[in-house]
């Protein structure tokens, strides 16, 4: 008999580092792949599901607009569990830190059901930040069967909590696999041909923590900056949030050289990262493509999960003031030599064979039961 495979994600990002993975574990014929959607994200789902080529079994659609946790954790726990009631697969696999991702694994455990969980491991020991999503990590991984650790740090971090080393599993971050196929050089795009001659800025800002005067400070700096650099084009495909497209077309709608677009779907957004000169954004998974393509990043937040990137030298925590901001921005702007520094390419998530490595270990895995 085949052994079930249930995926289930929610978010732009997560489908985003899944997607390799439902590919990978399609090509076992001794495996059936299922693939549930909880709809968390809609439009900024779809984007990447299209690209991808993945259609879901299941769509719970359980966004709404300016949705809280209470309503994403709510409506998950009560649509998953029928899905799982009637699935009943041999394990249920989770990504990363999103409430859909929590929410999934708890319903996952309360039925019994083996979660494997795809990029275990990441920390900042801070609860606060990011927000909820420290809390989300830790909470699957107290559930979680099977650790896919991107990292021998995320092992670390894993070990020292007690988990059995026997069940983690380091494999490389699976956005490397979905890089390998997004990226392009004859790639063009009308926003590409508006930025050409110019230094091109990408900005990407969206944490719940952020929302606010974060934020605002955030865009005030980067106004600032654009102001006084006139050889820098900065593009930002604005999240679908209603609070961050507020926030944004209030305080940077205006500038002639600051582009605000709707979010790109993956395989532009990548490409918009590879010929850009840097990026400037709070996100986490930029963070992990950055490095793989040698583009500095200033990370507007507190703290980090991917402590890699800071490391290899790629990526630079600079908070949310409006000074620290600005001051990181402008000294990376004119200072030559930290960027090159910077934009030294080292890649410390893998080499792209995650999602093939995870679907010969969960065969293997569950082969033995
Ligand atoms: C979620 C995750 C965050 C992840 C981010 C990636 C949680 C708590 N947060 O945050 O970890 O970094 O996704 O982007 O799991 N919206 C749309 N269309 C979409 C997507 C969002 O309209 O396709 C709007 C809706 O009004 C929604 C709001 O954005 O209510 C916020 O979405 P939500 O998933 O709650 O939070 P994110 O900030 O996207
Ligand atoms: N991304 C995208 N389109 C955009 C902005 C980002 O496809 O307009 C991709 C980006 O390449 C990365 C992922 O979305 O793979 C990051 O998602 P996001 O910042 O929403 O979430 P996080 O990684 O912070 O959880």
């Amino acid at each position: 008999m085949k052994m079930k495979v249930l995926l289930v994600f929610g978010t732009r990002p997560e489908a985003i580092k899944m997607c390799p993975v439902v590919k990978a574990l399609e090509q076992c014929k001794d495996v059936e792949t299922v693939v549930c959607v909880t709809g968390q994200h809609r439009e900024m789902l779809a984007q990447v599901l299209q690209v991808f080529d993945v259609k879901p079994r299941y769509d719970l659609a359980i966004m709404k607009e300016r949705q809280t946790l209470f309503d994403i954790t709510i409506a998950i726990l009560d649509h998953f569990r029928t899905i799982l009631e009637q699935e009943k697969p041999d394990v249920i696999l989770v990504h990363g830190d999103t409430t859909t991702a929590f929410a999934s694994a708890l319903a996952g455990f309360y039925m019994n059901i083996p979660v494997g969980h795809v990029e275990a491991g990441l920390r900042t020991y801070n609860l606060q930040s990011p927000y909820p999503e420290e809390f989300n990590r830790q909470a699957v991984d107290i559930i979680t069967n099977y650790y896919f650790a991107p990292t021998e740090l995320a092992k670390k971090n894993l070990l020292k909590e007690g988990k059995k080393e026997e069940d983690i599993f380091v494999t490389g971050n699976t956005v490397i696999d979905a890089l390998k196929t997004t990226v392009r050089k004859e790639y063009r795009h009308e926003a590409l041909d508006w930025a050409e001659g110019s230094r091109l800025i990408l900005l990407t800002a969206h944490r719940r923590e952020n929302l606010g005067e974060p934020l605002r400070h955030m865009f005030r700096a980067i106004n600032r900056i654009c102001t006084e650099f006139e050889d820098i084009k900065i593009i930002y495909p604005i999240h679908m949030n209603p609070a961050v497209r507020a926030a944004a077309k209030e305080e940077l709608a205006g500038n002639d050289r600051i582009k605000l677009i709707e979010p790109l779907d993956v395989l532009d957004f990548h490409n918009f990262m590879s010929r850009s000169y840097l990026i400037l954004t709070d996100s986490g998974g930029i963070q992990e493509e950055a490095p793989a393509m040698g583009k500095p990043v200033l990370v507007m937040r507190d703290t980090t999960e991917r402590p890699e990137g800071i490391e290899a030298g790629t990526l630079k925590l600079v908070g949310t003031s409006e000074n620290g901001v600005y001051t990181a921005f402008r000294e990376l702007l004119d200072n030559k030599a930290e960027y090159e520094k910077m934009s030294k390419a080292v890649n410390p998530y893998g080499d792209g064979t995650a999602s093939e490595q995870i679907a010969a270990i969960l065969k293997e895995r569950l082969g033995r039961k």
